[in-house]
């Protein structure tokens, strides 16, 4: 297994550009399978979840698919038989997001449940409950879900909580239902609104994408097209925390700021002197590092992507910082971590009190989600010695190219095999 090896403590400088955006891409990957026709996606990031939902898509029936470079083409549309089988789905939850397309298209649907996450239960009832009111038999059956119908039928749906990949399901589904569909409550995420993009480009009719109402209405059939990903917000925040607990300079490139206001007015809190272009961010190595407290939620407040490494920067910043995750019920598998690496960090429920500033020592870690690794890289570029991050496969989930880009601002970070 690789490991992430980090000579600390590095100062930062130079230029990075940020990847297409994998929660958006993992969505409009699933998309395909409602469509007709050819389709490319653009600035697609070549990560290990999205390798894998190019084995869930292949399985599927999607003909012609080829990730080569950043761009991605297929023949849209599923065939045969329509199960993503466990041995795919155990090894990414977001594989959830074939259910409404396959039931839309082929009216048949079996999809292995995605079972126990490290960051807590995540349930899938609202995906489920959804398609129910849509006219889907929904069953659980030896571990998958078993969904037939004829056509669906729009229907006016309420989330009794935001989803983000809920709310994208069932807005696939949606596109190709009989009639209007009302969602309510409403994932905000900037993906949500860059899947109904690529949905209308394809000739869906979605309207109220970044609301909290969506409305659908379904038409017979979808079209490819060529569309390009967003940059990824969760990476972009990375590189500016890194740089954060660093006091490094550094400038963020191909980002969209204005998907991170919550991230850069909490910044800014801190005493971190930011610049903003439009398709920039740069980081003055100046400035004082103060704590703050920081409570996730759905966008587009804090994200609970960014709470981890938001964590380690808290540990170098001066005063009581105090993090609250309301999104997750497990996610402080880091705290641990950086404790080892004595950070002054103490865990009340879904709050963690962090005492900074700490002298953070390089210390071997574990990394126990894709998040949580992240955050072990930000502290170990911001301590004293040598940091050997176990188990690097959780950051190739989701962070493109994560040494080179971090060696190009002069990280001593390295890979070992
Ligand atoms: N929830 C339910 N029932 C449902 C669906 C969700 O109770 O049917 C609960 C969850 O257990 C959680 C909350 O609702 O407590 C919000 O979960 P949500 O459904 O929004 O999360 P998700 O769609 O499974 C996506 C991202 C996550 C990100 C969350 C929150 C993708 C592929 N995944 O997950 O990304 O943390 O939204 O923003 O878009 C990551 O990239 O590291 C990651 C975990």
């Amino acid at each position: 297994m690789d490991k992430i090896r980090i000579q600390g403590p590095c100062r930062l400088r130079g230029t990075v550009r940020v990847s297409g955006a994998k929660n958006a891409v993992l969505p409009e990957m699933a998309a395909t399978l409602l469509l007709e026709g050819p389709v490319t996606l653009r600035n697609v990031p070549v990560v290990r979840d999205v390798q894998t939902m190019v084995k869930v898509l292949r399985h599927l029936g999607v003909r012609s698919l080829k990730l080569e470079g950043n761009s991605l083409s297929a023949e849209g549309g599923a065939a045969g038989d329509p199960e993503a089988p466990y041995d795919l789905v155990r090894t990414m939850r977001a594989s959830i997001l074939v259910l409404g397309p396959l039931l839309a298209r082929l009216g048949r649907a079996k999809v292995s449940l995605p079972g126990g996450c490290a960051i807590g239960a995540r349930p899938i009832d609202y995906h489920i409950e959804a398609l129910r009111r849509m006219g889907a038999n929904v069953a659980i059956e030896h571990g998958y879900v078993v969904a037939s119908c004829r056509r669906l039928k729009g229907a006016e749906i309420v989330f009794d909580d935001r989803t983000v990949t809920g709310t994208e399901n069932i807005l696939m589904a949606a596109t190709l239902a009989e009639g209007r569909t009302v969602l309510e409550n409403c994932a905000l995420e900037p993906e949500v609104v860059d899947l109904a993009r690529f949905l209308n480009a394809c000739g869906a009719r979605i309207d109220g994408a970044g609301t909290g109402r969506i409305v659908v209405e379904g038409v017979a059939r979808l079209r490819g097209t060529a569309h390009t990903v967003i940059p990824d917000r969760i990476e972009t925040g990375t590189f500016l925390m890194a740089a954060a607990a660093t006091r490094s300079g550094i400038r963020v490139e191909q980002c969209d700021p204005s998907h991170l206001e919550a991230v850069l007015d909490k910044l800014q809190e801190c005493g971190v002197v930011l610049r903003r272009g439009p398709d920039s961010i740069t980081v003055e190595p100046d400035g004082a590092l103060r704590g703050a407290n920081v409570t996730t939620r759905p966008y587009p407040d804090f994200p609970t992507d960014l709470q981890a490494q938001f964590m380690a920067l808290a540990a170098r910043a001066d005063g009581v910082s105090i993090v609250t995750e309301t999104v997750f019920e497990n996610r402080f598998m880091h705290v641990g971590e950086l404790r080892r690496m004595g950070a002054r960090i103490v865990e009340d429920g879904q709050t963690a009190i962090v005492a900074g500033p700490a002298p953070l020592s390089g210390a071997q870690v574990m990394a126990s989600d894709l998040r949580a690794s992240a955050c072990l890289i930000v502290a170990g570029l911001s301590a004293e010695g040598e940091t050997t991050i176990h188990r690097a496969y959780h950051i190739d989930r989701g962070y493109e190219k994560v040494e080179t880009k971090f060696q190009g601002l002069g990280a001593r970070i390295e890979r070992i095999s």
